[in-house]
């Protein structure tokens, strides 16, 4: 069974309550019929109950009618919600009357529902922008304790099964935090060790990436990446991590023991972790287009609650993986 079946099938066993904001998005309509017709979660979608039906009426999808359906514009826990955003948000000068107009965008409903309870998981992102997905989830959801930043995890499937664990490869930050501090790209390698073992399931060999591997460079940017690492271990004991390395000496093993000898990882590194959202982005990109590989996520990580973001270009089966995903998340936390 390959990776994707097993979330899917990890999925339907524990049978989370996801909310999709974007409730009368085509790709989105189709998914969650998807999602309920393979018992994969069970779905809430937010929009006009009409347009809904009418939408999935016009799409014949039969499945539809089995979700929860709530309509941003009137349900029975407005005034609920408007409070308890005040209250979360008093400190920032929130009104009632500032939240009442942002209860009614299906993306605070959705994280206020999270909050609340009354919701496991969250997928959004088909017809927002990233950073209007985030914010919302920033604000009432926060991030976990101990953790301070929310970063994104891509999990590499490559063609070459010579590299990472058996061609699985976890790298982060790709999609979230422009320029971590070193405390911050510590939490990252942290959170990237949770999300590799529950959703890519294996034991993450962690390497913090750098342009020098263990001194062979000398420079601020260096001294961070040294500093991150040193501070991951102060975290979690028990990671195992090495840094910093060179790509190469990370992942290939002749150059990582000529490089980096002694290193427990060099050269077997299954999760990279990248010392900026440039380098992390650029390199999951280069390797999903020049060497063919599959690219799943991103998956945001270290926030309280999992909220995933797709990308506009998204395909109905990227968002039915991405829902399960989230429900695989929802179950870990
Ligand atoms: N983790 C946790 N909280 C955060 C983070 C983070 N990484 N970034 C911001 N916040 C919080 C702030 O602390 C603040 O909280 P507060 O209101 O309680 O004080 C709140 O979020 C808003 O902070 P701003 O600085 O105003 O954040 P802004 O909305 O301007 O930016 C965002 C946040 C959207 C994530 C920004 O960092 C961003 O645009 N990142 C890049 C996203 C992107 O374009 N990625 C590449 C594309 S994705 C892809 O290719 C797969």
């Amino acid at each position: 069974m390959n990776l994707l079946e097993e979330i899917r099938q990890k999925a339907r066993a524990i049978n989370q309550r996801i909310v999709l904001p974007e409730g009368t998005e085509e790709r989105t309509l189709k998914a969650a019929d998807q999602v309920l017709a393979e018992r994969i979660a069970r779905i809430i979608l937010l929009g006009s109950p009409e347009e809904i039906i009418k939408e999935a009426k016009k799409f014949n999808l039969k499945y539809v009618e089995q979700a929860n359906i709530v309509d941003p514009q009137k349900h029975d826990k407005m005034d609920h919600y408007i409070n308890l955003m005040v209250e979360l948000r008093k400190h920032k000068g929130l009104t009632t009357d500032e939240a009442s107009n942002l209860i009614r965008d299906p993306l605070y409903l959705g994280t206020l529902m999270i909050k609340n309870g009354d919701a496991d998981g969250e997928v959004a992102g088909a017809r927002n922008a990233t950073s209007d997905v985030l914010r919302p989830a920033f604000q009432y959801v926060k991030t976990l304790p101990g953790i301070t930043v929310v970063s994104g995890a891509f999990i590499m499937i490559l063609k070459d099964k010579e590299f990472g664990n058996d061609g699985l490869i976890v790298f982060a930050d790709c999609a979230v935090h422009p320029d971590p501090t070193e405390s911050e790209l510590a939490e990252i390698a942290v959170a990237t060790a949770k999300t590799t073992k529950a959703i890519a399931g294996f034991e993450p060999r962690i390497a913090m990436l750098s342009f020098s591997t263990k001194g062979s460079a000398k420079h601020e940017l260096v001294d961070k990446v040294v500093n991150a690492t040193r501070i991951a271990k102060e975290m979690a004991p028990e990671l195992k991590i090495d840094g910093e390395l060179q790509a190469d000496a990370a992942i290939i093993e002749s150059i990582g023991q000529k490089k980096a000898p002694g290193s427990k990882i060099a050269g077997s590194a299954n999760v990279l972790i990248f010392p900026s959202l440039d380098a992390g982005n650029i390199a999951y990109k280069l390797v999903q287009r020049l060497a063919h590989a599959e690219a799943i996520g991103p998956v945001l990580q270290g926030m309280a609650a999992p909220i995933n973001d797709l990308s506009r270009g998204c395909s109905v089966s990227d968002i039915v993986n991405m829902i399960a995903i989230t429900a695989n998340q929802a179950a870990g936390k």
